[in-house]
């Protein structure tokens, strides 16, 4: 008798997403750069900053390769400490706790605010981390369409008295359009619901100085808020935090599973990461620049007849007609020399595939100028709005 294949189904999965053009590959990055990057999501071109190289391996030399174990058990260093006061006291909430990865941020932040019988309210456009989180929960998550408050308001209102928790990016990562934080803040002050913000993408690059989306829309601190950050967008790093009130953030180290048995961040990353929001509080115009360049790159984009999402952040999404000419597109980029990122379903909520171009505090006018006519030469028939 011949045994049946356990993992046969695996080649018939990618028979599937071959013939719908799905296959994703891996491609390793020269340790010197042949493209100039606009698929990172190193938006203040920290992550090769003299000072925060310097402060990574200061902090390996001194406490070593590794955290050695959990935050709990020996994975705790002052550095850490450190990094979660800094991040605290400049996002302006009370207290700030890291994680490994913003990964690991949201699933913390979502399992350890939320029980059996909890409501999360979560945006269509949210990223999957808290998708995850709302999974691993074992809230009901009610989906509520992409930035529409009315919704929310609708959704909390049908269940009164019941411990619920908003959850939203501040920025989406596919789009980089903006959660309307100021209004969604209300409603949740309105319905004594929490408000959980992924400001992933809004660190560095909105609010005063790059404090972020919430410093943007006023309610950094508020009661009922958290945030969730990544360390490894604007400050070029590794790892992730949940910053809030103190009790929130004792709280999720008492409960949040992610935390507790998850082995703490490296010493490496966490120096990095510090020096890294100490070289945005010297400079607070980058966050300016950032913003400025995401316009720049939008507008000349759009000049040149392609559609793009106006930028509220670093992030500018171009449409492609298929899954495939996007890939096709995003090689034809590579190959003149320019890294350009490229969403697909299943990474993206309404099925509309798009090259992902991030927006650099340090690209020139030059370099923009040249990126742009490099997106728009190597489009495909019906990335080009028709002539009229
Ligand atoms: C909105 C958002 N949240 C969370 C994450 C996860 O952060 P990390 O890469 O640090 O795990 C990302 C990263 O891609 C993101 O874009």
């Amino acid at each position: 008798m011949r045994l049946q294949d356990p993992f046969g189904w695996i080649d018939e999965e990618s028979r599937g997403r071959e013939r719908a053009g799905l296959v994703r590959t891996l491609r390793p990055r020269t340790a010197v750069a042949d493209l100039l990057d606009l698929a990172g999501n190193d938006y203040l071109g920290l992550t090769r900053s003299p000072e925060v190289i310097t402060a990574a391996a200061t902090a390996a030399s001194r406490w070593g390769a590794g955290s050695t174990g959990s935050r709990l058990v020996t994975g705790s260093t002052e550095l850490h400490a450190e990094l979660e006061q800094a991040l605290a006291g400049f996002c302006g909430f009370e207290a700030a706790l890291v994680l490994s990865s913003g990964y690991a941020a949201n699933l913390a932040a979502l399992t350890a605010l939320t029980a059996r019988g909890s409501l999360i309210v979560s945006d269509a456009g949210n990223h999957a981390s808290i998708v995850d989180g709302c999974r691993l929960s074992r809230a009901e998550t009610a989906v509520v369409p992409h930035l529409d408050t009315k919704a929310v308001r609708h959704t909390l209102s049908a269940h009164p008295g019941r411990r619920a928790l908003v959850v939203t990016d501040s920025v989406f990562s596919v789009d980089g359009d903006a959660a309307p934080l100021a209004a969604l803040d209300e409603v949740c002050h309105e319905w004594g619901a929490a408000l959980l913000v992924d400001d992933a993408h809004g660190l560095g690059v909105l609010g005063e100085g790059g404090r972020g989306g919430l410093n943007a829309a006023r309610i950094a601190g508020r009661q009922g808020v958290v945030a969730t950050v990544t360390l490894s967008k604007s400050l070029g790093s590794q790892g992730g935090a949940v910053l809030g009130p103190a009790g929130v953030i004792a709280h999720l180290v008492n409960t949040a599973r992610t935390f507790i048995f998850d082995t703490g961040l490296a010493p490496a990353a966490t120096g990095a990461a510090l020096a890294a929001l100490r070289v945005l509080q010297g400079a607070p115009e980058l966050a300016d620049r950032v913003r400025t360049v995401a316009e720049t790159l939008h507008r000349l984009l759009t000049a040149r007849g392609l559609t793009a999402v106006r930028p509220d952040a670093a992030v500018v999404s171009v449409r492609a007609p298929s899954p495939r000419s996007a890939v096709e597109w995003a090689t034809a980029c590579r190959t003149a020399g320019l890294g350009v990122g490229c969403f697909r379903p299943p990474s993206v909520p309404d099925g509309v595939s798009r090259l992902r171009l991030t927006a650099r505090a340090d690209l020139t006018d030059q370099q923009i100028a040249w990126a742009v006519d490099t997106v728009a030469r190597t489009a495909p028939v019906g990335a080009l709005a028709p002539v009229s």
